[in-house]
């Protein structure tokens, strides 16, 4: 008999149920006898011993549902070693859960965060496989995520329609694209979706260049401009403040977000009519997009091959379009960032965006 506890943790994004399936139908079809305990809403089932048995029926129909039938939570790492209000000792909970029920693995399906604890978790000794969920594809140690995909196709999509009323209008359109602290979904969106300036948390803009390059898309007879802008993109003067410093300015900030700060300086500067548009948690809803449900599928069933060998420890990644298992010491800890340098960024200056450097 093996007991496997899943869970999904940190922000939501399309195909976690996809992977799930993936996991489940493999051992299922193994023919090995299963016990399947579903820890609801992250980490935190797994603390409280909030927990529904499943079955394999309970994964049928689900490879096209976006969300998570488990419910997600984020359980930030940061505080993971303090006590709850009640003074429990929340990793030592996990444990305890972990052995009460006798379990032989955890599958974890998550981000960043989740990452550091899942590594926590195998530093305590527990049997764990993780698998690599994000629309920000920022994940250390996987050249891809899934959600990643899906929420282009929807970024890009939010580009499509904009870029129609931009051009009847002449107007000047900020599409603010998920991504507090990498910008692969704002780069890949812009991109696709042919945005004229992209700016990213990793690459800091000078207003004035923006300015600069609208004015001369303007000379040369394009009567609008649509520009894509991570939620983090950060200006060259704020990137030069402590972090302490830029969180104490982000709290005084008047305007919603960056990109209608941004809206607000172009107009001033410029004269020209500017609007905003934020798709925010769309980009994280519905339906997976097929490359993310084979992509989950594949992660999902190469986790189960894990757990069938009783091979622990490991993210299950992409790594040169192939799927490999990366020990999760590697991964937890680290983003995997937009380099100014990277080929996709140089290749996107040859076109002619400008990403405000
Ligand atoms: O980590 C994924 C992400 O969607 C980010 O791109 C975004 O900045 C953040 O989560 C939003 O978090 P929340 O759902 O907690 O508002």
């Amino acid at each position: 008999m093996r007991r496997i506890g899943i869970l999904t943790s940190g922000g939501d994004c399309q195909a976690l149920n996809a992977a799930m399936r993936g996991v489940v139908k493999t051992l299922v079809h193994s023919g090995e006898a299963l016990e399947i305990y579903g820890f609801l809403d992250g980490y935190k089932g797994l603390i409280y011993g909030n927990f529904r048995m499943l079955t394999g029926a309970d994964f049928s129909g689900i490879l096209t549902v976006g969300g998570t039938i488990l419910g997600t939570s984020r359980t930030p790492f940061k505080t993971i070693r303090e006590p709850d209000e009640n003074g429990l000792d929340k990793v030592e909970a996990m444990k305890h859960n972990y052995y009460k029920l006798k379990l032989d693995c955890l599958v974890i399906l998550g981000g960043n965060g989740t990452h550091k604890t899942a590594n926590l978790l195998r530093e305590e000794g527990l049997n764990v496989v993780t698998l690599p969920k994000t629309i920000d594809n920022d994940l250390w140690g996987t050249d891809m995520t899934f959600g990643f995909q899906s929420a282009v196709d929807i970024a890009t999509n939010a580009i499509d329609c904009i870029h129609t009323t931009a051009a009847s209008h002449g107007r000047v359109f900020i599409v603010e694209v998920m991504g507090h602290k990498v910008g692969w979904l704002t780069l890949n969106a812009g991109m696709a979706g042919g945005a004229d300036i992209i700016l990213l948390p990793e690459i800091p803009y000078d207003l004035d260049k923006v300015v600069a390059a609208i004015e001369e898309r303007n000379r040369r007879g394009s009567r609008f401009t649509i520009i894509a802008v991570a939620e983090g993109a950060i200006s060259k003067e704020d990137a030069k403040l402590s972090k302490k410093e830029y969180k104490e300015k982000l709290k005084k900030r008047t305007s919603p977000s960056v990109a209608y700060e941004i809206a607000e300086e172009i107009q001033k500067k410029t004269g020209r009519e500017v609007r905003v548009t934020v798709p925010g948690h769309v980009q994280r809803g519905g339906s997976p997009c097929p490359y993310d449900r084979v992509f989950a599928s594949r992660l999902g069933s190469e986790a189960g091959k894990l757990i069938l060998n009783g091979e622990y420890g490991f993210m299950v990644g992409y790594k040169n379009r192939e799927i490999v298992k990366v020990p999760l010491e590697e991964v937890a800890g680290k983003l995997k960032m937009v380099s100014p340098d990277a080929a996709i960024v140089q290749e996107a200056k040859l076109l002619g965006i400008c990403f405000g450097d």
